[in-house]
């Protein structure tokens, strides 16, 4: 009996792409520093079922301490404190099946983007680099998945975090999709893989996360090299437009007014099991301000203000303009004791971007 069959029921309809594919002729070496990247990326491939020891079971009495990842820490208000020791249990279990499972559904759109990356960029060492992203993409979809399997059930995509996978890949612009998965998809990533990975206990999670967040440095430095390249060549046109593009990324996941944002889907998964999401809010609005302490107070900036802004500026596509925007979008979500009350304050605190992505990420420096 044959058993296999084209189609399969879990697929989703074909997604149309204004995608290019473009041929290079010139083989030899022409930017150095992502050829060089690419060698480190094949000395540096890893086997996740040789690598990682799949046989421990998940220890949860360590994962309890696997951090929320929340732009405001909600375990720190009166209301998280009052409920049960079992809810809290059972809330931060869920929501880590939910960030991971993000993470997994990402790690798929950096797998098809890569690999569209292969076809589009220009330059044959960026085409090589993209060849050695693709397989590392592959090797984190298999281990995201392989430990959530462990774990609980893989939960469906956030709505906010499949609009930029659409638009990254649906856009015939090589740039934006570097802009959009390597600046901000991977810099949400890299910076809530650091956390995760420095603050949880349980054991295969930090290992696996300490292989994923090595190669996603990497990914970002691949980013960061090729477009700082490319921003000085555009037109002004071209880099508001790439500003823009970057900045709606950001807002779709961050901002709850969006109704997309990942808050907004994690506060869904928390109402199915009684914690009260007007009433928690209600708590926040309250306690806000001692929750996040001033920006200049060393306070967890979150991955927009602590990396992906950072990065935008370091490449050029940080205008005023774009930082007002930056600014008032995070001020309403975070408050502006968190990131500043005036843009200029905002500015002000913006940490620089850390010299080495790969030691910054498994907690070497600061
Ligand atoms: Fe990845
Ligand atoms: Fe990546």
């Amino acid at each position: 009996m044959n058993d296999f069959d084209i189609t399969t029921p879990t697929q989703e309809p074909g997604l149309g792409t204004a995608m290019e594919v473009v041929y290079q002729w010139n083989y030899d070496p022409e930017v150095d520093e992502l050829r060089n990247l690419y060698v480190k990326a094949a000395e540096a491939q890893w086997v996740a079922t040789r690598d990682l020891d799949w046989e421990r079971e998940i220890d949860m009495d360590r994962f309890a301490a696997t951090p929320l990842g929340l732009s405001i820490p909600i375990d720190q208000t009166s209301y998280w404190k009052a409920l049960p020791a079992e809810t809290q249990r059972e809330a931060t279990r869920r929501i880590a099946a939910f960030r991971l499972s993000n993470f997994l559904h990402g790690e798929q759109g950096a797998l098809m983007v890569a690999a569209q990356l292969v076809n589009c960029v220009p330059h044959t060492d960026a085409k090589f680099y993209a060849a050695t992203q693709t397989m590392d993409e592959a090797r984190h979809v298999e281990v995201f998945a392989r430990y959530i399997e462990k774990l609980d059930t893989i939960r469906p995509i956030a709505p906010g975090l499949k609009t930029i996978l659409d638009a990254t890949l649906t856009t015939g612009d090589w740039m934006k999709k570097l802009v959009g998965m390597q600046i901000v998809v991977e810099g949400l990533a890299l910076y809530s893989f650091r956390e995760m990975r420095n603050l949880t206990e349980e054991p295969l999670l930090k290992d696996l996360l300490t292989y994923v967040a090595r190669d996603e440095a990497r990914h970002h430095a691949y980013g960061v090299q090729y477009i700082e390249k490319c921003v000085p060549c555009l037109s002004d046109a071209a880099r508001r437009e790439l500003e823009d593009f970057a900045l709606e990324a950001a807002t779709v996941v961050i901002d709850s007014r969006t109704g997309q944002s990942f808050a907004t889907s994690m506060l869904q998964e928390w109402a199915t099991m009684g914690i009260d999401p007007v009433e928690l809010l209600t708590c926040v609005q309250r306690e806000r301000d001692e929750l996040t302490g001033g920006p200049k107070k060393g306070r967890r900036l979150g991955p927009i203000q602590g990396f992906v802004v950072p990065t935008l500026k370091r490449l050029g596509l940080f205008s005023d303009r774009v930082a007002a925007r930056f600014h008032e979008m995070l001020r309403e979500n975070v408050g502006g004791a968190a990131v500043g009350e005036s843009v200029e304050e905002f500015i002000a605190h913006l940490p620089e971007l850390p010299r080495d992505t790969a030691a910054w990420v498994l907690g070497a420096s600061a």
